[in-house]
């Protein structure tokens, strides 16, 4: 068991599923002084998540964490219906990181028949997940709004993996006036380097091999920076050959691109931030490495 699940005796959070519950809980929690930090989930954790737990109790007296698979972020053709969903796992995992309460609202709850607004998704939407999934960050904008406003938090916490659903986040937050804080945390990874995600429990054994070569890639795409090479399309060049050797022939997209904008970026002269997309088997992967310098 690692530092971040290990505890002693821990205890289960509180389990609320309404709203009303929700606001009492945290209006509670105000009123004995905390700052309300907020970990929205999907649930089927796993350690990065368990991270963002670990950050906001680090920041905030009071630990949200949400857990809810939001259905207006999935088309219709992905793995809504399939998605992990493991509940009792998940509370016993949120306990062992101390969360003060968690949220697991009912689709219902969250879409009222008839609730029919959708949140537009800032312009950084647009490319890469926005052009391979359409929809999806309306969906993720529209649920993300949705738990600020029932939280009411003053923190909340997303992970760097998901680079441009958090870009969206920041940038929906700052457009909307949204009175809440976003911190993204480091990528929690295996011991090989593969990046946590809820998804790796659809990977084969084989699978499993094939797909540490993301990061693989990504760290050559460093080192290749870090020796000197300033062309953009170098680096692409050279993940493609790695994603190929492991025979990842599925490749939505391999991009450099600026951290704020999630513009391509030709030449490395600043920071950028490397992405990929890429299915292995039938399991479709995102991972990122930013790439700081020095460079010029
Ligand atoms: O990253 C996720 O798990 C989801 O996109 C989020 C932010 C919980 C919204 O459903």
């Amino acid at each position: 068991m690692s530092e971040l699940t290990s505890s002693s005796s821990p205890s289960t959070p509180k389990l609320v599923t309404t709203a009303s519950e929700l606001r009492a809980a945290v209006r509670a929690a105000r009123a004995a002084g905390c700052a309300i930090g907020l970990v929205p989930t999907m649930g089927a954790l796993h350690e990065g998540h368990l991270s963002l737990v670990q950050a906001s109790r680090s920041e905030c007296g009071f630990t949200v964490a949400t857990i809810f698979v939001n259905p207006t972020q999935f088309a219709p053709h992905e793995d809504f219906d399939k998605y992990p969903r493991t509940l009792d796992a998940d509370l016993e995992s949120l306990a062992s990181c101390h969360a003060d309460l968690v949220f697991a609202p009912r689709r219902e709850d969250m879409y009222p028949a008839g609730c029919s607004t959708l949140v537009q998704p800032p312009q950084v939407a647009q490319r890469w997940e926005g052009e391979c999934r359409p929809g999806h960050f309306q969906g993720v904008a529209t649920v993300v709004l949705k738990l600020f406003n029932l939280a009411q938090a003053d923190v909340a916490f997303f992970g760097h993996k998901d680079y441009q659903q958090a870009a969206v986040i920041r940038r929906m937050v700052q457009d909307l006036n949204v009175p809440t804080e976003i911190r993204v945390c480091p990528t929690v990874r295996e011991p090989d380097g593969l990046a946590m995600s809820s998804r790796n429990r659809y990977l084969s054994a084989g699978e499993r091999q094939q797909a540490v070569a993301l990061s693989r890639a990504l760290r050559l795409a460093e080192q290749m920076a870090a020796g000197g090479e300033r062309h953009a399309a170098k680096l692409v060049e050279a993940i493609d050959r790695v994603l190929a050797e492991a025979q990842i022939r599925r490749i939505d997209y391999v991009a450099v691109v600026d951290p704020d904008t999630l513009e391509p970026v030709p030449e490395l002269t600043r920071p950028v931030v490397v992405l990929i997309a890429a299915r292995v088997g039938g399991t479709r992967l995102i991972d990122n490495w930013r790439i700081d310098g020095p460079l010029a």
